[in-house]
């Protein structure tokens, strides 16, 4: 019955290919996403996130003319003084576009934002209900001094990382109900910090499946052929991508339930409920309050608060067979054409036509084999081939 499983999976393998769905980058990077424009009312940090026009003409979020690359920044030039209250200006985005299951999202950083009091995050907020029910990913995130990225999901009770689960991360916590989140750390080299920046930034990718939730980090030397060699139009292929650092299998947590349209967030916030306790500010590296990083010159203290984004790419899994390995403009309209409205109340119908709409018991009987299988290569294509069968058994 598995094996049955498993082999029509195995034929179906050739159909799994990712299409582009768009490209953040450039000068369109910014025209893509809301600004906050509020202060930090959800992890407390010392920061009011602008809005685009003081963003804008404060130098927070740019281009950069000599790369090209998207810079989003801590304000490291207005003097604050003491006061009851100290807010620094940062910024936090919102992708207008949601992405449901059967997506692939891409990041190409050269800088995180790091330093005492930092804590930025790249991470991924369902729609439609209140957190965490429509599901919560983090892709990027650390703070203060650390220097390996963190990974972790975020639901309501039921949903944890599976014990045997097939990732070269370590597992920090396990039940994703918790304020934590089913928690892996990064054991790669430079995964975040100044090592990361030093080596030059690198590449985080997330799979988002019935099958599971799976993420890569690859620092700068490391980046795999299908991506290094990719362009803005090119299809997607994750045969070389090895086994991923966090793997959240269905078998442990049932992704369609837990896991609505996701939007992409990116922010910095400064001290707050995680880098801003005192006996965690201590334990990563930094010596006094954390708040008094925020009030002053700010500089140097936020010289290296932020990001430069090569860019995001997002893809959607297809059934098209594509022999040229690029996807031609219809299939990618086509694949942008499942994408759901951030601003609609609910999910879109449409938007889980991709994946989603599976009937479970496929989903979480297919993300078996995944902890069966004890070679790493083996396994990625096993979790491809599974993935492979859910959309070919739409
Ligand atoms: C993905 O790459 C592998 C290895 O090069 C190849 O065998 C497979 O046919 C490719 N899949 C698609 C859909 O192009
Ligand atoms: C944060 O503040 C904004 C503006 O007042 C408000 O719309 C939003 O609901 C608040 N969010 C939370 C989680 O309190
Ligand atoms: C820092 O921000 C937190 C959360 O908004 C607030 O409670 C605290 O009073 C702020 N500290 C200062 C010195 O402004
Ligand atoms: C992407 O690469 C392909 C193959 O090299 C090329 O034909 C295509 O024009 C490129 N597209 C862009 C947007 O650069
Ligand atoms: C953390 O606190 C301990 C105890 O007060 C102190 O000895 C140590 O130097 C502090 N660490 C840093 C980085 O300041
Ligand atoms: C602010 O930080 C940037 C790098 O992010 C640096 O180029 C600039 O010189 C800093 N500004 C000041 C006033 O130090
Ligand atoms: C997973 O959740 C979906 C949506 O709630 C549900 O239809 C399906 O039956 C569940 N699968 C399992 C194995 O519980």
């Amino acid at each position: 019955m598995l094996k049955g499983l498993l082999l029509s999976g195995f034929f179906s393998l050739s159909l799994a290919i990712y299409l582009p769905v768009r490209e953040y980058s450039g000068t369109d990077f910014f025209s893509a996403w809301d600004y906050y424009g509020y202060i930090d009312n959800t992890t407390w940090g010392n920061v009011t996130y602008v809005d685009q026009n003081t963003g804008t003409s404060q130098g927070l979020t740019y281009i950069d003319p000599a790369t090209g690359h998207a810079i989003i920044k801590v304000d490291n030039t207005t003097n604050i003084p003491a006061a009851t209250t100290v807010n620094r200006n940062s910024v936090k985005l919102t992708t207008k576009d949601a992405y449901p299951l059967g997506s692939l999202i891409v990041i190409d950083v050269s800088h995180i934002p790091y330093g005492c009091s930092v804590w930025p995050s790249f991470w991924t907020l369902g729609t439609g209900l209140l957190w965490p029910l429509a599901g919560e990913i983090d892709i990027i995130e650390a703070i203060n001094n650390l220097q390996a990225n963190q990974y972790a999901l975020h639901t309501t009770p039921g949903c944890y990382l599976a014990s045997n689960s097939f990732q070269t991360g370590n597992t920090l916590q396990t039940d994703c109900s918790t304020g934590q989140g089913c928690l892996v750390q990064e054991t790669k080299p430079n995964s975040f910090g100044s090592g990361f920046a030093q080596a030059g930034g690198g590449v985080f990718a997330t799979q988002l499946d019935v099958s599971g939730i799976y993420m890569w980090f690859w620092s700068r030397s490391d980046i795999p052929a299908s991506i290094s060699q990719a362009n803005s139009s090119s299809t997607m292929n994750l045969t070389d991508w090895g086994t991923p650092t966090a793997a959240y299998p269905s078998s442990a947590c049932n992704i369609t339930q837990y896991f609505q349209p996701q939007n992409l967030v990116l922010d910095i916030t400064l001290c707050g409920v995680w880098a801003g306790v005192p006996s965690i500010y201590n334990s990563t590296g930094c010596s006094g309050q954390c708040i008094d990083n925020v009030i002053g010159s700010g500089n140097p203290i936020y010289n290296d608060a932020y990001w430069d984004i090569s860019y995001i790419r997002t893809y959607l899994a297809s059934t098209t067979t594509d022999t040229s390995g690029d996807s031609s403009s219809s299939s990618t309209s086509s694949a942008s054409s499942v994408l759901s409205s951030s601003s609609s109340s609910s999910p879109s119908p449409s938007a889980s036509s991709a994946s989603s709409g599976n009937d479970g018991s496929v989903a979480s009987n297919a993300a078996q084999p995944i902890a069966m299988v004890n070679d790493r290569n083996g396994a990625t294509l096993l979790r491809n081939m599974d993935f492979a069968f859910v959309i070919h058994d739409v």
